[in-house]
């Protein structure tokens, strides 16, 4: 009987283990799901026209890297599958004797590389919730150093990119610019 009831525990032990190292994995990132929610996303920045020849853009201001020489920065609101998501996309502007006039007088042509935050409730704590892509200029899903293309919650608990920098960020909410995520709403 003790024998069977230390069995039990064992089984008991080594469940609690397995779900506890499964709620501490870190989430992959640059899967198909994530690429296929990076194409929805695209097309519904376009929409809402955030991205393209209808796009609505603002005063651009100096840059830092890795996102670039100049970038402008909207947070904003949209659907995708009928689910309406916060969103940050920042359009990072890059290129020989770039200025900031130059940017303002014709945004498309500097424009390098868009990074976009979409705020996805239940994702993961890990990256506050918030899904994370780096597209180039047409569309496409950038990869990193790994060659992993940069879409979901990019190199969660590595030492480098996206959430290793913005985990930085003041306020605790991941974000730079502003604390609006942080404050209760
Ligand atoms: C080495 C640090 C660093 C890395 C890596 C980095 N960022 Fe950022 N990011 C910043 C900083 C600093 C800002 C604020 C820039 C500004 O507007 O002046 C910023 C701003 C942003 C913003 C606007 C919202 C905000 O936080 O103010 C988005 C969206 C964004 N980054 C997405 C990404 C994505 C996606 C990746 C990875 C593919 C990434 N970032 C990698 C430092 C970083």
């Amino acid at each position: 009987m003790i024998g069977a009831k230390r069995y039990l525990a064992a089984i008991l032990i080594s469940v609690a283990a397995c779900g506890t190292s499964l709620a501490q994995k870190d989430p992959a990132y640059g899967t198909e799901d994530d690429l296929a929610f990076a194409g929805k996303l695209w097309q519904a920045l376009e929409e809402a026209r955030l991205l393209g020849e209808q796009g609505v853009y603002s005063t651009p201001h100096e840059g830092r890297n890795p996102h670039g020489a100049f970038l402008d920065t909207f947070t904003a609101a949209v659907p995708i599958d009928n689910q309406v998501h916060e969103v940050i996309i920042q359009r990072n502007y890059a290129g020989n004797q770039i200025n900031r006039r130059a940017v303002a007088d014709n945004p498309e042509s500097w424009l390098h590389a868009v990074s976009v935050m979409l705020k996805r409730p239940g994702y993961s704590d890990k990256t506050k919730d918030w899904y994370w892509v780096q597209y180039g200029a047409d569309g496409s899903v950038l990869k990193d150093e790994k060659n992993i293309p940069q879409a979901g919650a990019v190199a969660v608990g590595k030492s480098k990119g996206c959430i290793a920098c913005h985990i930085m960020a003041p306020g605790g909410d991941m974000v730079f610019n502003h604390n609006r995520f942080s404050m209760p709403r």
